[in-house]
């Protein structure tokens, strides 16, 4: 399996529209989480099957780990998730996705791949085209996560989203975990490896105002 994918790539110009709520959930009317490069979705089914008041969404560009996670989906019979494959940001920039972002609750970018070398920045999953896209489409107190255990990585995601006026940044420790998507405070799959490995986490939460 191929760990990094470009995603400038024209393989992922076609795009897998997201259905309606109503395809994807039982109740459509839940709070909704969108996890983007979610990869086989172990964080999303951890959180789905404990947290049965909200619906999660995944999206992920490698198509296989998709394919994978969608017959999980179905064998267990799990009513409030989905997953989404390609490119997160052609998927959200599509005119029939607008519906459904105004419906998201948070969003969570965790762990994202760090392209170190700087002409292989673009194919960062933030970018401020793509931050001024939600920026406009979230409702006012919808709220972005974000983790990364680079560091370099996380002022280049802090500054393309503090430089948008639309989000400010939430003092972690004014923030209640509890009402979130996340009130157990599950680790994702890379997040557990940093933590055994002992390496440092960088995170901040922004909310659309
Ligand atoms: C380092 S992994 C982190 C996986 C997981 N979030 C975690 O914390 O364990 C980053 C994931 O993002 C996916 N990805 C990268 N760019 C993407 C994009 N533009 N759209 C959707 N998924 C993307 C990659 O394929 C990969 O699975």
């Amino acid at each position: 399996m191929r760990q990094h994918v470009n995603p400038l790539s024209k393989n992922f110009k076609e795009i897998e529209r997201i259905p309606s709520l109503m395809e994807m959930f039982v109740d459509p009317k839940l709070n909704l989480h969108l996890d983007i490069g979610c990869a086989a979705g172990k964080f999303l089914f951890d959180l789905a099957l404990l947290n049965t008041s909200w619906n999660y969404l995944g999206i992920e560009i490698r198509e296989k780990l998709v394919q994978t996670a969608k017959v999980k989906v179905q064998e267990k019979e799990i009513k409030n998730l989905y997953f989404v494959f390609g490119n997160a940001h052609n998927i959200l920039n599509d005119v029939q996705s607008k519906t459904f972002i105004e419906n998201i609750r948070s969003i969570s970018f965790n762990f994202p791949d760090p392209w170190f070398k700087k002409r292989h920045y673009k194919r960062r999953v933030i970018q401020p085209e793509f931050i001024n896209i939600l920026s406009y489409s979230l409702k006012k107190g919808s709220l972005i996560f974000i983790k990364t255990d680079v560091k370099d990585l996380f002022e280049y995601m802090d500054y393309t989203i503090s430089s948008n006026s639309n989000f400010k940044t939430i003092d972690k420790k004014d923030f209640n975990y509890s009402e979130s998507f996340n009130p157990n405070k599950l680790k994702t799959n890379r997040e557990k490896y940093v933590i055994v490995n002992q390496l440092d986490i960088f995170e901040r939460i922004y909310q659309k105002v």
